[in-house]
């Protein structure tokens, strides 16, 4: 049985539906810090079956406990943690707080149960502000708010545990930018307020939500002067997580893997990939850059196919089309429904 934290969210309910699809069990395990039990009952829905859920914190270790006195756990999917790059700014303390104390829980109640293999969602954000594109693994790292600090030190902690003791599998995946949605329009990305993120704003703006996109900075060094991203589907990146859990019980050192596309769109691309595919037209304005934001990242990730067998197979169109298909079917996400 494979425990997924965090699997309530975004990431977590995507990757619940690819591992029933390939007939792996799991039970998730989630405080709904930001998500909902309707995201269960929609992954529900689509699988056929119930959801195994144990409602928790990751730093709370009775509640950690209780889930390996009930299940077999063999190995667990470590998707639990706060992702706002702008409010770690203005709550560090809650954020290595909950990523990286949650962390170091989970792992010493794995570690008392005997259960020693983990895959971990880490980010591109590890790799700051890269000198060039493609990115790949050996890239030096880097970067410049609390939340990707929690990144870095807990890629670190998870390298230190298994220095310490070798029967530690660990896996760390450094996701590019997730978009897209479930094909069945039922499960989606749901952020709480106004987003921070291009894709559900975009998609709010579409759907009448919002007034106008902002397009941050049309002075970079790009195509087009806009941003350029590495956006890949939530399916594709699911499965990157069963490929990862099938892969993880022949390792023999910790195994650290970029998974993007390789391809590098930018934020007026994106606008009209999503204008085409939605017959929508998105107003946009110039405004100034985003502090901390950068011009250019894109992986390579080729190291992802040799090791994992893994390869994106979805394109930009198909984000959009997914994407809009949830956010018009479902303006105020799980809310209301
Ligand atoms: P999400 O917020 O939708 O999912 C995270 C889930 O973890 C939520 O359901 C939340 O309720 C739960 N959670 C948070 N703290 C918890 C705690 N202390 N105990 C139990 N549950 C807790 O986010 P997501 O986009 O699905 O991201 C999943 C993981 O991937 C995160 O670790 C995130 O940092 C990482 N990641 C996300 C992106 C992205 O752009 N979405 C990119 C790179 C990495
Ligand atoms: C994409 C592009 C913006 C919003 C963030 C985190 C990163 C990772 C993924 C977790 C940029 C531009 C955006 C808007 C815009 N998360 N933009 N108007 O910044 O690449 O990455 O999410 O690990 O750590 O930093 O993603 O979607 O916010 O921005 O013009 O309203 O869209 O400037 O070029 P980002 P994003």
């Amino acid at each position: 049985m494979i425990l997924v934290t965090g699997g309530a969210g975004y990431i977590g309910s995507h990757t619940c539906i690819e591992l029933d699809n390939e007939g792996l069990d799991f039970v998730v395990f989630d405080n709904l810090c930001n998500s909902s039990k309707e995201s269960l009952k929609r992954v529900s829905q689509i699988i056929g079956k119930d959801v195994k859920f144990i409602e928790g914190d990751i730093r709370n270790e009775t509640d950690l406990q209780k889930i390996f006195d009930l299940y077999d756990i063999d190995s667990v999917i470590h998707f639990a943690g706060l992702k706002a790059v702008g409010e770690s700014i203005e709550k560090p303390l809650a954020y290595y707080d909950n990523n990286v104390i949650g962390t170091i829980k989970l792992c010493e109640v794995m570690a008392q149960n005997n259960c020693k293999k983990i895959v971990f969602s880490s980010s591109a954000t590890v790799y700051g502000d890269p000198h060039t594109t493609p990115i790949t693994e050996d890239f030096p790292l880097s970067t410049t708010n609390p939340y990707g600090r929690t990144k870095l030190f807990i890629e670190d902690i998870l390298k230190d545990l298994f220095t310490s003791d070798h029967e530690w599998k660990v896996i760390l995946l450094r996701y590019f930018n997730p978009i897209g949605a479930h094909k069945s329009g039922l499960i989606g990305e749901d952020p709480n307020g106004i987003p921070n993120n291009l894709m559900p704003y975009i998609s709010q703006t579409a759907v009448g939500k919002l007034e106008q996109l902002s397009v941050f900075g049309d002075d970079y060094d790009t195509h087009d002067g806009t941003g350029v991203r590495d956006y890949i589907h939530v399916v594709d990146l699911a499965e990157g997580h069963v490929k990862a859990i099938e892969k993880i019980d022949s390792l023999e050192n910790v195994l650290t893997v970029n998974l993007g596309t390789g391809k590098g769109y930018s934020v007026l691309d994106i606008v009209k990939a999503f204008e085409k595919v939605s017959e929508k037209k998105i107003p946009y304005k110039i405004t100034a850059r985003r502090n901390g934001d950068i011009a250019k990242c894109f992986a390579d990730p080729s190291y992802a196919k040799s090791v994992l067998g893994w390869e994106a197979k979805r394109s930009i169109d198909e984000m959009c089309e997914d994407s809009w298909r949830w956010q018009s079917k479902n303006p105020n996400g799980y809310k209301n429904n």
